[in-house]
């Protein structure tokens, strides 16, 4: 982390758990246990019809919602998508573009890209994610593939608009598998792809970028990850499903690293 230049940012990604009820539940029991610190931002970002629900619990707190994607055409015949003009009237404030579990199912780069360009333009705060799978990383090409994604991810998008963009790093190796990246390996990527930003924009855009890091964080690892200089924060699955592990990442970005 380094808090002089840029935000810290703790962001949860529910994937498909919890209805719009323990939803309800959820945001309520989080409420009562919010550190008091502002030591970060914080955003959960739910299933689509989970906002509502949501949005109303989280009002009049400092936690932003979310969605888990967004369609990049305005309207039209999308039959089961939704417009980043629809988060924006349902209360989101953040859109994840570009999880590899997306990407999985048929998401292009430029499909990414796409969207990037729409979440943008509506105003939502895009957390666009990238990571390599276990053989990319033994094959040697990890430094390789993520800054294509990131080149690609960012194609057209202005430096006015850049510093409003959050990145995920997000090894698939280390989603949902126990298996986190190492501080040092997630540091490591994290510097490469501030390297990217800067060769694309600029040193003071580069400083200003957000990057958190997503892969099995948790209350145990958050601590460690957070210290490193590159690393401004977590993009967490399964550990923000319950609220006292996410409020212990949440007080782990308490810490004094630069
Ligand atoms: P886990 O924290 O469950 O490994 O998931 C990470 C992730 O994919 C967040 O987007």
């Amino acid at each position: 982390m380094n808090r002089k230049y840029r935000k810290t940012i703790i962001a949860g990604n529910w994937k498909m758990n919890k209805t719009p009820s323990e939803t309800k539940e959820f945001m309520t029991a989080l409420k009562g246990m919010l550190p008091r610190g502002r030591w970060c931002d914080i955003a959960l970002c739910v299933p689509a019809v989970c906002i509502p629900a949501a949005v109303r619990a989280m009002r009049e707190t400092r936690v932003g919602i979310g969605a888990e994607n967004c369609n990049a055409n305005p309207s039209g015949a999308y039959t089961g998508e939704i417009a980043t003009n629809m988060l924006v009237d349902a209360g989101c404030k953040y859109v994840i573009i570009g999880h590899s579990e997306r990407r999985a199912m048929g998401e292009t780069n430029e499909d990414v890209n796409a969207k990037v360009l729409a979440a943008l333009e509506a105003g939502l705060i895009p957390i666009m994610c990238c990571g390599e799978t276990l053989e990319q990383r033994e094959t040697g090409i990890t430094s390789e593939w993520i800054a294509m994604q990131i080149k690609a991810g960012l194609k057209g998008v202005p430096e006015e608009k850049i510093r409003k963009i959050v990145i995920a790093y997000e090894p698939i190796w280390a989603i949902g598998t126990g298996r986190t990246a190492t501080p040092e390996q997630a540091q490591e990527v994290c510097e490469e792809i501030r390297t990217v930003v800067r060769k694309l924009y600029s040193s003071k855009v580069a400083r200003a970028v957000s990057i958190l890091y997503g892969g099995s964080m948790n209350d145990k690892n958050a601590y460690e990850l957070l210290a490193q200089p590159d690393i401004d924060g977590g993009l967490i699955g399964g550990a923000s499903l319950v609220p006292e592990k996410f409020v212990k990442i949440i007080e782990s970005a308490n810490q004094n690293a630069e």
